[in-house]
């Protein structure tokens, strides 16, 4: 059985209502190669949930369908994701090739994610400026290989959660939550204070970063 009760026709229709302001526009988080299932419909609980416009999925495994109704109605992606995936752009792409083809072709900047320092330049998590960019994409790579040099090479920098631990890193799904936390937060908050890009476009009053608490229970 479904953890979380299902949504009515009307209710899940207000709730889409309400969070629609708080959407993160042109932010896409992309993962590279994914073995495992449970790992993908976590990740696309972790971008529904957080606010993120897309996922798009590199399989070169042709594990994932093309045809977005056929994805939606895969069901143990649907468990998985607790149906996020009904609520939540999912994409294929046969390569990475083809995926950063993709972005570039529509002016999205990469960053990859790694437990290890990688490329032309890498920082921890908390350093970042996130919204530097007005279409970022968030790479994520495969639980044992890690990010693809290539995804490294194409991307303008290497993103770290700090660890502390004696292991070697973070399972995929839990670092997608870790980092996508960080950047929607920021991209939330500039979001809140400019209506477009460029610090000229200052908004009077601030909109909420967040939904106030019991907004939604009403
Ligand atoms: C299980 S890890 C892959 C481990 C692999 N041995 C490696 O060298 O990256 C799967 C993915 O989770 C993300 N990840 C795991 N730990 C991370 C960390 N500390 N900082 C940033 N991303 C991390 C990365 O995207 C990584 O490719």
């Amino acid at each position: 059985m479904s953890e979380e009760p299902q949504k009515t026709k009307s209710s899940a229709r207000q709730r889409a209502d309400l969070i629609k302001p708080f959407r993160c526009k042109n932010l896409i988080a992309v993962i590279e190669d994914p073995k495992d299932i449970v790992n993908i419909g976590t990740v696309i609980r972790n971008v529904n949930a957080m606010g993120v416009e897309k996922v798009y999925v590199v399989d070169p495994r042709n594990a994932l369908s093309d045809d977005w109704e056929e994805l939606r109605e895969k069901r143990k992606l649907s468990k998985i994701s607790v149906s996020s995936i009904k609520w939540t752009f999912v994409k294929r792409f046969d390569s990475t090739e083809d995926c950063f083809a993709h972005l570039e072709k529509n002016n999205f900047v990469s960053v990859v994610t790694s437990p290890h320092v990688k490329g032309k330049e890498s920082a921890y998590l908390h350093e970042i400026d996130f919204t530097k960019h007005a279409k970022l994409a968030v790479w994520f790579g495969c639980e044992a290989r890690g990010i693809s040099s290539l995804a490294v090479e194409r991307s303008k920098m290497c993103v770290s959660i700090p660890m502390f631990g004696m292991i070697e890193s973070l399972n995929l799904g839990t670092s997608s939550g870790i980092v996508l936390y960080e950047v929607t937060k920021q991209r939330r908050e500039y979001q809140s204070l400019y209506r477009k890009r460029g610090k000229g476009s200052k908004r009077e009053t601030p909109l909420p970063t967040v939904i106030e608490r019991g907004e939604d229970e009403a």
